[in-house]
């Protein structure tokens, strides 16, 4: 007997079957068939342009002979050289593929319906697609109108029934942090009960910062419950390999989240790159002197064009614009012209645009687009 497939709706739980349909990412494969004549330029995705240490890719040859095998489901060797630069216990880490599935997990397993997170808007979008499937709720302290985030207004928002903090530092698309006596004044204002995920993607982008905040120190010193997310996907040029990580405040947590965990995540070949792209510090020291130099011409370039700022710790910088629509126009008119940037909505009715930061020769193919549509 034949019937009509049955409405998949009907078998996930509720808060799925509400969520919006999910955003294809760009096909850049697709677009480079539909203009061959234009050069894709990168700058949408943060990602990094400038390549991973020479190491790595010796280090991935080497280790094609063990494709075969399970990788080593502890990644023992990684958490060993990442806690001794850390210095802290390795069994405080975790390692994922990608800091994203970490918070993917952290809000399957800790949220409940009906709970409530506090975050900055505009923030990186996936807590609240995460958020939503486990039917809690964001909610977002947006900017000020000089286009800083108030600490005080982020504290108001942080009543004691917060299930979970998610401050991302640098935030995403915005760059923005706060200097470390906000931060304290943001720790001390959180619930000791409350869970506090620092998402911290660019920390190493934010070297060039006097005033960023030993953010580790402060949750530390304030006894705070907390879980920092890092990346190997930026500053170590590894995005396409997967690999991110959480510091957990206590090794049980980190034990528990494991024991819930699927049993193999990261593979062989990004194991042992990440292990030869942390072990590049020259590498990854030239590469983020490079970030912060051309961060400052493009910033003086931009402003000089009328556009206002976030002021960015990121590998990126992020333009406030009147409208979404606005933001969503240029990015279209870049695309058009093969520069891939980031259009999101900011606050309100405010649009942003998310640029990386390239090689010289990248950010001044951009600099040259854009002014040439603003
Ligand atoms: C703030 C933030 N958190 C997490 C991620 C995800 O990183 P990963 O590539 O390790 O999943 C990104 C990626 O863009 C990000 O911007």
């Amino acid at each position: 007997m034949s019937h009509d497939p049955i409405d998949p709706k009907l078998l996930f739980r509720e808060e799925i079957s509400k969520l919006p349909a999910f955003k294809l990412g760009v096909k850049y494969d697709a677009f480079e068939k539909e203009n061959p004549d234009l050069e894709i330029l990168r700058l949408g995705s943060n990602e990094n342009l400038y390549g991973p240490s020479p190491k790595v890719f010796e280090a991935i040859q080497n280790a094609l002979v063990d494709v075969n095998f399970y990788p080593d489901n502890t990644c023992s060797e990684i958490a060993e050289e990442m806690a001794a630069l850390l210095e802290i216990d390795p069994g405080r880490l975790i390692f994922e593929c990608g800091a994203e599935n970490i918070m993917y997990s952290l809000t399957k397993l800790c949220l409940r319906s009906g709970d409530k997170i506090v975050s900055l808007q505009p923030s990186f979008p996936a807590i609240n697609v995460f958020s939503a499937s486990a039917g809690a709720e964001v909610i977002g302290v947006p900017h000020e109108d000089d286009l800083s985030f108030s600490a005080d207004k982020f504290c108001a928002a942080l009543s004691d029934d917060i299930r979970m903090v998610y401050l991302c530092m640098p935030n995403n698309p915005t760059g923005s942090y706060f200097t470390a006596s906000q931060f304290e004044q943001i720790v001390g204002a959180t619930n000791p009960e409350t869970l506090f995920v620092l998402d911290e993607a660019y920390v190493e982008f934010a070297g060039d910062k006097s005033d960023y905040p030993d953010t580790l120190a402060i949750l530390e010193a304030a006894n705070q419950p907390y879980i920092a997310l890092r990346t190997m996907s930026k500053a170590y040029a590894l995005a396409g390999m997967r690999i991110g990580y959480g510091i957990c405040y206590h090794a049980d947590f980190a034990a528990l989240f494991k024991a819930s965990n699927t049993v193999f995540n990261v593979g062989v070949l990004t194991l042992k790159a990440a292990s030869a792209a942390l072990a590049d510090r020259d590498h990854l020291a030239k590469y983020l002197a490079a970030v912060s130099s051309e961060k400052k011409r493009v910033e003086e370039a931009l402003r000089s064009l009328g556009l206002r700022l976030f002021n960015s710790a990121g590998n990126f910088v992020c333009v406030s614009l009147q409208s979404l629509g606005q933001a969503q126009q240029i990015a279209s008119d870049m695309q058009s012209a093969g520069v891939f940037i980031k259009p999101q909505k900011g606050r309100g009715s405010e649009g942003v645009l998310r640029i990386t930061i390239g090689k010289p020769a990248d950010n001044d193919r951009m600099l040259a687009e854009l002014s040439a549509l603003t």
